[in-house]
């Protein structure tokens, strides 16, 4: 295709309207034409708030509409394989919500489908196409901390009252799933394949983890990572190496008031700018230039989503 990109979006979700769908407006070479709700009035509403062409019951009402290029998936964790597998087989482009899967052994179903797909698949970890990975990237391959050792990252947010996806164990629910699967993505794309996992969970009323603490192994380093429902918000991640750390206030979803430092013998020695534009921006625009044949596909799940998967699965 070398045209405008029409995207469908699944469910209503608070994620599409707060974060894809400006991602989308600043993008450019996109277009909303459809969001699909399982209540039309719903749905309706959510398109004339949202900029949407227009609303339709029920998912697979997108998933067959020949007019549709690429399918977002924000819906609850548990649905991300059934609907990424729909989408892929009716021969869309999908963009599915993090985590791709709850299981490795679901995620290499997936994957599998999207081997044999025409179109690519990605799992919404956006922050490898921002250009703060980038640069980060590059002062780890310059040697700016000597060799990368251990990665300590959370990700933590307070959750506000009890109606939440986050909260059901049948949705696919649990602070790993949602906010801890970040530093383990962070820790696959600079260390690889984990080799050993351990981890502590708190579990709450609902059944599912509220908190979690762990490690995994990897050849070259360890990642130490925390994640959970119950404290301020913070995605405070250093990386630490052989001859100094860097230091991010937000490596998953950056904003221009964000830090990003290197320390050398526990002195500043440099401040870093994050870089402008959302992680999703950059997610998205990369999307519509492989899809329009101007790029060849990054970070799709077939290379990368089953590391995660993995790893997320050596800490259950
Ligand atoms: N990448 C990121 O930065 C980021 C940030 C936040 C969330 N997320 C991910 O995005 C996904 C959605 O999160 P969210 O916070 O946006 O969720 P949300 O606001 O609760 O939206 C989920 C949507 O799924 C649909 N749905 C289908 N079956 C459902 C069910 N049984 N119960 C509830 N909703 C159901 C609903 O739409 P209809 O009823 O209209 O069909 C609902 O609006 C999750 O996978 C989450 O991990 C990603």
């Amino acid at each position: 295709m070398s045209g405008t990109v029409r995207w469908g979006i699944l469910g209503t979700a608070g994620i599409a309207a707060r974060a894809f769908l400006p991602a989308l407006r600043a993008a450019g070479g996109g277009a909303a034409a459809v969001v699909a709700g399982r209540d039309l009035a719903r749905a309706e509403a959510f398109a004339a708030d949202n900029g949407v062409e227009r609303a339709v019951l029920g998912y697979e009402a997108v998933i067959e509409d020949p007019l549709i290029d690429a399918v977002y998936i924000p819906l609850p964790n548990a649905l991300h394989a059934k609907w990424t597998i729909a989408a892929l087989e009716a021969g869309k482009a999908v963009l599915c919500e993090k985590p791709l899967c709850l299981t490795a052994e679901e995620a290499e179903n997936v994957i599998e489908v999207a081997r044999g797909s025409a179109r690519p698949l990605w799992e919404a970890f956006v922050f490898p196409f921002h250009p703060q990975t980038a640069r980060l990237r590059g002062l780890l391959a310059d040697g700016e901390i000597g060799e990368l050792r251990e990665i300590w990252s959370s990700f933590h947010f307070t959750m506000e009252g009890t109606e939440n996806i986050r909260l059901d164990p049948a949705l696919g629910g649990g602070a790993l799933y949602d906010v801890g699967c970040y530093p383990v993505r962070l820790a696959n794309l600079l260390f690889g394949d984990a080799v050993a996992g351990h981890a502590v969970a708190v579990k709450g009323e609902a059944g599912v983890d509220i908190e979690t603490a762990g490690v995994l192994e990897f050849p070259a380093g360890r990642l130490l990572m925390s994640c959970g429902f119950d404290l301020p918000f913070t995605t405070f991640t250093r990386l630490v190496g052989t001859n100094g750390e860097i230091r991010l206030t937000n490596p998953f979803h950056p904003e221009p008031h964000d830090v990003f430092e290197v320390w050398r013998d526990g002195r500043l020695v440099a401040r870093h700018e994050p870089g402008e534009g959302t992680a999703f921006s950059w997610g998205v625009r990369h999307i519509h230039e492989v899809l329009r044949g101007r790029a060849e596909p990054r970070h799709t799940a077939v290379d990368d989503s089953l590391a995660t998967a993995r790893a997320i699965d050596m800490l259950r």
